[in-house]
């Protein structure tokens, strides 16, 4: 009886092996649309010489159809094949042997045509879920089984969609050693070529990757000592992550986490904590399950520095992690605070160069504004009657007469009515018969400016005089401040005696006829700014002091003996 069974078993196992490939297709069969696709019947010893007949009918309907061959599906011995399969090959197909009038069981199953996704290597759908993996163990895909009538031209191993070269044309993906990271979707796509055409045959499984047994043993997350660099004052966040099992056939368990400090179990965080655990949150990663109690501090405090805080997870036993929070040793002045601190002090140190440019850009104008606004005055109290002394060439010649005209008309009406200055001008104010050097030494005295209107007929005897008794004040005693005033028709240019390159150039005025002749004009702005510091007189009050003036003027100004020299 015994002997008996092994002989059948015994044959069975030779026949499987001389028929070939066995069929052992579990139904329902997914398989990709345009794609190359082949049933095939169990063909045993037992049916040997029978004749296979396909038969297909639509899913949700009784009636059968007998499948016969045409150009895209052929009947191939006991195979039915598809040179594509499409979409609505979908149906439930049966095949049955016979052989005359003797009929064997048919078999049957449900063929599922999946639309392709065109935009990925493999169709979710038709993923086959392998076995799930154990790191460090072997793990072999095989490329879906065509029967041997087939002309497989090509095969190419596809993981996540990204070819791998070196496995081309193997039948067999296999791995020595697992890792976590061999999980994934590996594609086999084998090409056949038939007729002339070429066809695909698409496989994808899916391996999950899991821990050894022992490691899937929950645990917490990362090392047991835990510092940190803290600052007080912050607020600081610590975890208490741990690993609770995979995913797939996850089970629930009990356990407890939770935090210790200061000697006892912290407190669940409520509105007005300042130290307390948060609620246990559950997350999913990579195929496994974690959860995590994070313990919040408001903001450190001196307190908290060099305490341990105790993270326990218990369920078979105890688990201890323990957290100590430590004072920023030596804290490094933090980048972005550095970044700021640079930019603030280039933009400081180039508004300050700005600044400094414009000041002397703009010296003139920015010295008469701060007259004008604190109406300084610095003419008081100093005993002197004259704002300037006016010199200047009195013999008229005929091509440089406008100098006198200059002198007379043009200097103290603007000076005098405009700005509220008193010149004295030898010509003008200075009666003639006095005696010529004390009068002139006596009235530069009393003046706080010396104007010299310089042109190339200036030098003649009294005036050198002047010039000189003024040069020697200003150089000399530093007594009285001079202006020259370059007066140089075009007919007179090219003059300038160097005796008076002494002076500095800020004191230095050139005319420049027409375009020095409006009240805002370079040329008076330096001219006021080379004066002393005197208010404007308001305009309505300006005939007042202009008479005031008239009569102090003559007080002082016409004196005893006629000078010649003011002629
Ligand atoms: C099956 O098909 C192959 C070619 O694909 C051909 O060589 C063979 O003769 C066929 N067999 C039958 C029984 O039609
Ligand atoms: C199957 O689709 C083809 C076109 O792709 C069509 O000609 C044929 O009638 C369809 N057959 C059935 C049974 O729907
Ligand atoms: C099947 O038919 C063939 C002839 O077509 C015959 O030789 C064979 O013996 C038959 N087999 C069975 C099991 O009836
Ligand atoms: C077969 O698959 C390859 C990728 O492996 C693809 O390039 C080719 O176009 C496919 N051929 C057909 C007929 O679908
Ligand atoms: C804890 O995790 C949170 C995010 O969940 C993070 O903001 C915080 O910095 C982490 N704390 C530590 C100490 O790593
Ligand atoms: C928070 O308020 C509750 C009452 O609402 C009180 O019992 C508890 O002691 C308070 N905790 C702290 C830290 O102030
Ligand atoms: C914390 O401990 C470190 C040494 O581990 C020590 O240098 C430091 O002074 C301590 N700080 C406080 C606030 O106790």
């Amino acid at each position: 009886m015994y002997s008996k069974n092994l002989a059948v078993l015994l044959l069975l196992i030779l026949s499987f092996i001389s028929s070939g490939k066995l069929c052992k297709w579990h139904s329902p069969i997914n398989v990709l649309e345009e794609e190359y696709f082949s049933f095939c019947c169990s063909m045993g010893p037992q049916d040997k010489g029978q004749v296979a007949y396909w038969y297909k009918r639509d899913t949700n309907k009784k009636e059968q159809v007998l499948v016969r061959g045409d150009r895209r599906i052929d009947l191939n011995g006991t195979n039915l094949r598809f040179w594509p399969v499409v979409v609505n090959d979908t149906g439930i197909y049966s095949c049955c042997l016979r052989n005359g009038t003797r009929e064997t069981p048919c078999k049957e199953w449900s063929l599922n045509v999946i639309k392709r996704n065109k935009k990925n290597c493999f169709t979710e759908e038709h993923v086959l879920t392998g076995i799930d993996g154990i790191v460090g163990r072997s793990y072999a895909f095989t490329c879906s089984d065509t029967d041997d009538s087939v002309n497989v031209v090509d095969i190419a191993w596809y993981k996540n969609c990204t070819e791998n070269i070196n496995k081309r044309g193997e039948e067999e993906w296999h791995i020595d050693q697992l890792t976590e990271e061999d999980g994934g979707k590996y594609t086999c796509v084998k090409t056949i070529l038939h007729e002339g055409k070429k066809y695909n045959r698409t496989s994808t499984t899916s391996l999950n990757v899991k821990g050894a047994e022992e490691n899937v043993i929950p645990k917490l997350i990362g090392p047991d000592h835990h510092v940190f660099k803290t600052e007080i004052g912050k607020e600081e966040i610590l975890n208490c992550t741990v690993f609770l099992g995979y995913l797939k056939n996850f089970v629930q368990f009990q356990y407890e986490l939770y935090w210790i400090g200061h000697g006892d179990t912290i407190e669940t965080c409520q509105k007005n904590s300042s130290l307390c655990q948060m609620e246990e949150r559950k997350y999913d990663e990579n195929g496994k399950k974690y959860a995590v109690k994070q313990l919040w501090f408001k903001s450190v405090k001196e307190e908290d520095i060099n305490s341990s805080y105790t993270c326990t997870f218990s369920e078979n036993g105890f688990e201890k992690q323990t957290f100590i929070l430590q004072k920023e040793s030596n804290p490094d002045l933090p980048v972005h605070v550095f970044t700021t601190g640079m930019i603030m002090a280039i933009m400081f140190s180039f508004v300050a160069v700005m600044m400094v440019i414009l000041c002397l850009v703009f010296k003139i104008e920015l010295v008469l504004l701060f007259r004008d606004i604190m109406g300084k005055d610095e003419t008081l109290e100093d005993g002197k009657l004259y704002d300037a002394f006016v010199s200047y060439l009195k013999d008229s010649t005929p091509i440089c007469g406008e100098e006198r005209k200059f002198a007379l008309e043009i200097l103290p009406k603007t000076l005098e009515d405009h700005f509220g200055y008193k010149l004295c001008i030898c010509e003008r104010d200075i009666s003639p018969g006095g005696a010529v050097v004390d009068d002139i030494q006596s009235f530069i005295d009393r003046s706080r400016r010396l104007i010299i209107i310089l042109s190339q007929n200036y030098i003649s005897d009294q005036v050198m005089f002047e010039l000189e008794v003024g040069l020697h004040k200003a150089l000399v005693e530093r007594k009285i401040k001079v202006i020259l005033i370059e007066y140089m028709p075009k007919s007179c240019s090219d003059f300038l005696p160097k005796s008076l390159e002494l002076l500095s150039s800020s004191q230095v005025v050139k005319w420049k006829e027409e375009k020095s002749l409006p009240l805002n004009s370079k040329f008076w702005k330096k001219l006021r700014y080379a004066m002393p510091a005197k208010p404007t007189a308001p305009a309505v009050c300006q005939g007042v002091t202009l008479q005031d003036r008239r009569k102090r003027t003559s007080t002082f100004c016409i004196t005893s003996k006629p000078s010649l020299a003011c002629y």
